[in-house]
């Protein structure tokens, strides 16, 4: 039988009738737009991710923009992110009008290195083009980045730093959650993310009131908040006095609604995925290259990504198994024709377009029963061996070649 990338039915299934009636609830309710669910949401993820406000929305990249645009970012204006990423970490700054600038990251983790991005700010600052104004780190395949390293490079040069926890919301560094050291986390619940809803949503979670109480103007519209009219009394609604130039990136009460049922569950999930990994790691050593997590980092495995020479072979032979496989990323951003004209940290990104070459994903969700992962395992040792007459491994342990 063939195995699933992500089996969001199996999932489904686990949440039964009380993610049915939920999701029927708020239709027969009526409350489509900015139910009570929208609130509800905001304060478990609050308690959940250990941020004092979160802004629900309507996209990973909606989560994004809205804090560049609170904080005024824009023409002449820097914002560092890697370039090994899905392209919505990139897109948001030429958006806004500012540059992005692209930083290389780590061999073992994937995840922006902190000496790549001091080099870039130093390199922008001396070029004197734009303006240093963020850092947008990016939690990629679901293991949080170096954040006490890269926040003390960010914070130093007086820039605001954003977790990009798209992939990443849930993990944990040392116990605390990416907002413990960024100015800014986000999240992104697209279907297949760890956390996902049934359609589009996202979240922003913040340490400033100020900053959040202009999220949530700029969330729609621009519409004047309760802060901008304390004090103040005005014939109309203020619904209807704009004050800031800003869109609808409201998150629909139906996706809210779902994402209440599946958080009640995220927890033992992620032990899950853990478990898998773990099984993983020994089923594959010697073989390929499998992930390595940051000293005291937990991460909920948006992908479980591993390392070979020979990718092409080994997806054409796992398909032949019947395990699906994916890439992630075979084009960084800065490869990327619309993209490479922006600047890159001094030396170019050799870490990232070494990876781009090797990564390969495996099957991973809460859901892969130990029969089907043998499957999986099985597949990759055989295609390895066949590959190799028995010896094609790339890189072991700690320390070794990014390739
Ligand atoms: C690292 C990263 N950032 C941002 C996003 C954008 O999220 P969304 O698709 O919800 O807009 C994604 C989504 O895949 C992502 O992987």
């Amino acid at each position: 039988m063939p195995i699933p990338f992500i089996d969001l039915q199996a999932q489904r299934r686990r949440l039964g009738e009380p993610l049915e009636a939920a999701i029927l609830k708020v239709v027969r309710s009526g409350a489509y737009i900015m139910g009570p669910e929208i609130a509800q949401l905001e304060s478990e993820l609050a308690r959940f991710g250990q941020a004092p406000f979160v802004l629900s929305c309507g996209s990973g990249t909606e989560a994004l923009i809205l804090p560049l645009m609170a904080w005024g970012i824009g023409p002449g204006d820097a914002v560092f992110c890697p370039s090994f990423t899905f392209a919505a970490t990139a897109e948001i700054m030429p958006l806004i009008g500012a540059s992005p600038v692209f930083v290389d990251i780590d061999s073992d983790t994937y995840n922006m290195d902190a000496a790549s991005l001091e080099a870039a700010i130093q390199a922008v600052k001396a070029a004197g083009e734009f303006t240093p104004r963020a850092v947008i780190a990016v939690d990629l395949f679901g293991q949080p980045a170096d954040y006490p390293a890269i926040a003390e490079v960010a914070h130093r040069h007086g820039l605001k730093l954003i977790a990009d926890s798209a992939q990443g919301f849930g993990c944990t560094l040392d116990g605390r959650h990416p907002i413990h050291w960024a100015d800014v986390a986000t999240a992104s619940f697209f279907p297949a993310k760890p956390l996902g809803c049934y359609g589009d949503g996202g979240a922003v979670l913040s340490k400033d009131a100020r900053l959040h109480d202009v999220m949530v103007s700029l969330r729609v519209h621009g519409q004047a908040v309760k802060s901008d009219t304390e004090g103040a009394t005005f014939e109309h609604d203020p619904k209807y006095l704009n004050l800031r130039v800003g869109m609808n990136a409201r998150m629909d009460t139906l996706q809210a609604a779902v994402l209440l049922e599946k958080l009640k569950i995220f927890e033992s999930e992620i032990e899950a995925r853990n478990r898998i990994a773990d099984r993983y790691a020994a089923g594959l050593a010697g073989v390929a290259r499998t992930p390595r997590v940051i000293d005291k980092g937990i991460s909920v495995w948006a992908q479980y990504t591993i390392e070979v020479d020979n990718r092409d072979g080994l997806a054409g032979h796992l398909r032949e198994a019947g395990v699906p496989t994916a890439v992630y990323y075979p084009i960084p951003i800065h490869r990327q024709a619309i993209y490479s004209a922006y600047p890159q940290a001094p030396g170019g990104l050799p870490v990232t377009d070494a990876k781009s070459k090797v990564v390969i994903s495996l099957p991973m969700h809460p859901y892969l029963e130990p029969e089907a992962q043998d499957q999986v395992i099985a597949a990759v040792r055989a295609s390895q061996a066949s590959a190799s007459g028995g010896g094609a491994v790339r890189g072991q342990g700690p320390g070794s070649a990014a390739g």
